[in-house]
């Protein structure tokens, strides 16, 4: 299958929802939003028009390429505009059976052939696929986030993954200009694996005073050559999604590394979740969610 102007639907506005909506539009699909109400719809509308824009003012994206991306995005509460869809990515709450339902709902609506992505971090791609009557087509793929910026998609194939949707699942990928990495259906796959207990570790310097956030930034970003530091990163995950993610994986894995330092139960009890609540590590006057 070759993805060329294909109809991309997109489960969930939130963070994850709205930046994949973003690198989907971008690469010249038809991209339709989907949340649980309208409100929910506009918000994530808005960011990615406000990325757009964003990408123009920057220099990053001509205005003709913009206005274009957004005129193919638009957004929907009702599931049945999925019909026609080529591929689905479902970006919803991290929720087995929140997710097992919406795939049993989708199941009604799109061709035996559509794809059926998953963006989970951390549940398992084989049980979200029992959701659906055709695990045959259901993959994992699991962004970077802010996903409009980062290159890399995980890849893991469930159970019952066939080998025809695992391939056009690089090849869809390959259209939206990202980098592929295959891994297994585990927790974390390979990056939160090594990610969470590293981010664990910086935060862990902080609280111990052995640096401050931006000096601990910096080091990283000097020395490691990463275009983010830790604090920067989680701000824009958010305190909340990291927490979730780590306990996840900690139950899973059974690996101390994994388990959240307290600050991050004291800077969520505070409201300091990140970019999205205005304060985290660092303090933010806008309310985007991606970084520049
Ligand atoms: N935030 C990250 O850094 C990150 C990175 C990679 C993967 N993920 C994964 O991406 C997924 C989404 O995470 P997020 O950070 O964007 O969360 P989010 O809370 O920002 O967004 C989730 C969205 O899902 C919507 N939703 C909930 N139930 C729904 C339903 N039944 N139908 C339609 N929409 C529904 C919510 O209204 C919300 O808009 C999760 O599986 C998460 O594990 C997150």
């Amino acid at each position: 299958m070759t993805f060329h102007q294909r109809t991309v639907a997109v489960l969930g506005s939130g963070t994850m929802g709205s930046g994949i909506a973003v690198v989907s539009a971008r690469a010249g699909h038809h991209t339709v939003l989907f949340d649980l109400d309208d409100a929910r719809v506009k918000q994530g509308l808005d960011r990615v028009g406000d990325f757009l824009d964003r990408s123009v003012a920057l220099g990053k994206l001509d205005a003709e390429a913009g206005a274009a991306a957004k005129a193919r995005t638009r957004g929907t509460t009702d599931l049945a505009d999925l019909a026609g869809a080529d591929v689905v990515i479902e970006a919803v709450v991290e929720d087995l059976a929140v997710k097992q339902d919406l795939f049993r709902r989708v199941d009604g609506i799109v061709s035996d052939r559509t794809l059926l992505h998953t963006n989970t971090s951390t549940l398992s791609v084989t049980a979200i696929a029992a959701g659906s009557v055709r695990p045959e087509r259901v993959v994992g793929t699991h962004y970077c986030n802010p996903a409009p910026l980062m290159k890399l998609v995980e890849v893991a194939d469930g159970r019952h993954t066939g080998g025809w949707a695992h391939d056009a699942t690089l090849d869809f990928l390959a259209s939206l200009g990202k980098t592929t990495i295959v891994t297994k259906d585990r927790p974390g796959f390979i990056l939160n694996r090594f990610l969470i207990p590293w981010e664990n570790s910086c935060i862990d310097a902080l609280e111990s005073g052995l640096g401050t956030v931006q000096s601990i930034d910096t080091a990283v970003k000097g020395a490691l050559g990463h275009p983010m530091g830790p604090f920067e990163l989680l701000d824009i995950v958010g305190l909340d999604i990291h927490r979730q993610v780590a306990m996840r994986l900690y139950e899973q894995l059974r690996d101390p590394r994994f388990f959240p330092p307290p600050l991050v139960d004291r800077m969520i009890a505070a409201g300091d979740l990140g970019r999205k609540a205005g304060a985290g590590f660092y303090t933010y006057d806008d309310n985007r969610l991606f970084g520049s």
